[in-house]
């Protein structure tokens, strides 16, 4: 079988690549349009293998999309690509509904053109990548099941659940076989340190304040990455036509739950340097506008209809990534000196110091 992935060379669409490309026998095409946040050093581990091959197309790209799918007749799509990042969507909200919102309209129309032409084969299978952000902010006693109303708060969000609904639109009006996940807050190697966790890793091993917004009582799901690919590709192959599956991790701590945590784990790195305890570089930052106060998800439908189970506790995952991050040193000042260089973004500043 022959599958395009979109967005394979960002963070979690690549271990999807390398998880298709290491335990099974099928051809992965990387449709990708190579943004700030692509990586192709996440890709080391197939970049040789003859069923894997990078397409550099922009899924808002109709033309091009349409003889990809000529030349290459996948069986199925994983739909990846996107701006992922709430800060940026904050600041530039159009590079968002460019891509998650017309992007995603374009591919389903060329999936959908194309389908058609192969005879509309009931085994064909577009699955869309969500978030849980969709759904907006919970609180800690009550998860987000697949039933829960639509409330996205952020532009990012908003694009998100705006692409979600032209899935299952594809689907009822068109009959396009679709399934979608709404996943967690994913965390683990390879991630750009613009995001929660390696930001903080980063920030600590350099001795540099590390930015918590507001309180810090924020609340998100985390699962590690290898659990949320593991999960896309279980719900790729084993998923009801036209379903929804929420993935989550079961692990819920507040931010400053993850930074506390954060700092242990890099002061028994730095034992014999002068940066213990390294909780004293948390810093209480302003708040994100339109912070969602807490994300939780049930993914039981997941768990109990199609046998899946996570493998990495956090306790464990987060240590593991920690120690990546101070093994991969190169890799992260590399994306600092050239792409990102820690600034705060989504507005804000230093409101004060804490311990
Ligand atoms: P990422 O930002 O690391 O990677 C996104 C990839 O998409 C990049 O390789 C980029 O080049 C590519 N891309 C962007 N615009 C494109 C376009 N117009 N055409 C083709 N390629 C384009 O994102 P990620 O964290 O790996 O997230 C992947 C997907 O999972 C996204 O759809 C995101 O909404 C969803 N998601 C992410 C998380 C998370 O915590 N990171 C959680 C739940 C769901
Ligand atoms: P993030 O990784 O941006 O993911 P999302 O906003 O999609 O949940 O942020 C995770 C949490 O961490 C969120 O509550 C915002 C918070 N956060 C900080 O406190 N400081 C930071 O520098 C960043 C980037 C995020």
């Amino acid at each position: 079988m022959t599958i395009f992935v979109t967005g394979g060379a960002g963070f979690i669409g690549a271990a999807v690549v390398r998880q298709i490309i290491e335990r099974t026998n099928h051809a992965v095409i990387n449709v990708d349009k190579m943004t700030y946040a692509a990586d192709l050093n996440r890709l080391d581990s197939v970049n040789d293998c003859d069923r894997y091959c990078l397409e550099r197309v922009d899924v808002g790209d109709r033309e091009k999309l349409t003889a990809l799918f000529r030349r290459h007749q996948p069986e199925g799509v994983i739909h990846l690509a996107a701006e992922s990042h709430v800060d940026r969507s904050i600041d530039g909200p159009a590079a968002f509904m460019s891509t998650n919102i017309l992007g995603t309209f374009a591919l389903l129309e060329t999936a959908y053109a194309y389908w058609q032409e192969v005879g509309q084969p009931r085994e064909f299978r577009f699955h869309h990548v969500s978030t849980d952000e969709v759904y907006g902010s919970t609180d800690k006693d009550h998860l987000f099941d697949e039933a829960c109303p639509y409330k996205p708060s952020s532009p990012y969000a908003a694009s998100k659940a705006s692409a979600d609904h032209l899935v299952r639109a594809w689907h009822t009006t068109y009959k396009l076989p679709i399934v979608m996940t709404n996943g967690s807050n994913t965390y683990g190697p390879y991630q750009f340190p613009e995001k929660f966790i390696p930001l903080m890793i980063v920030k600590g091993s350099l001795g540099e304040p590390m930015p918590v917004y507001g309180d810090g009582q924020n609340v998100r799901d985390w699962i590690h990455v290898d659990d949320h690919a593991a999960a896309i590709w279980h719900v790729f192959e084993r998923g009801d036509n036209g379903q929804t599956y929420n993935i989550g991790g079961r692990t819920t701590p507040t931010n400053l739950d993850v930074v506390n945590h954060i700092c242990q784990l890099l002061d028994i790195h730095h034992s014999t340097r002068n940066r213990r305890p390294h909780d004293k570089l948390i810093t209480l930052v302003t708040d994100r506008p339109g912070h969602d106060a807490a994300y939780a998800v049930d993914p039981t439908k997941l768990e109990t209809t199609l046998g899946w189970t996570r493998h990495h506790s956090f306790d464990e995952g987060l240590k593991a990534t920690v120690d990546w991050y101070l093994e991969n040193h190169h890799w992260w000042q590399a994306i600092l000196d050239q792409r990102y260089s820690g600034e705060r973004l989504g507005r804000g500043h230093i409101l004060e110091q804490v311990s």
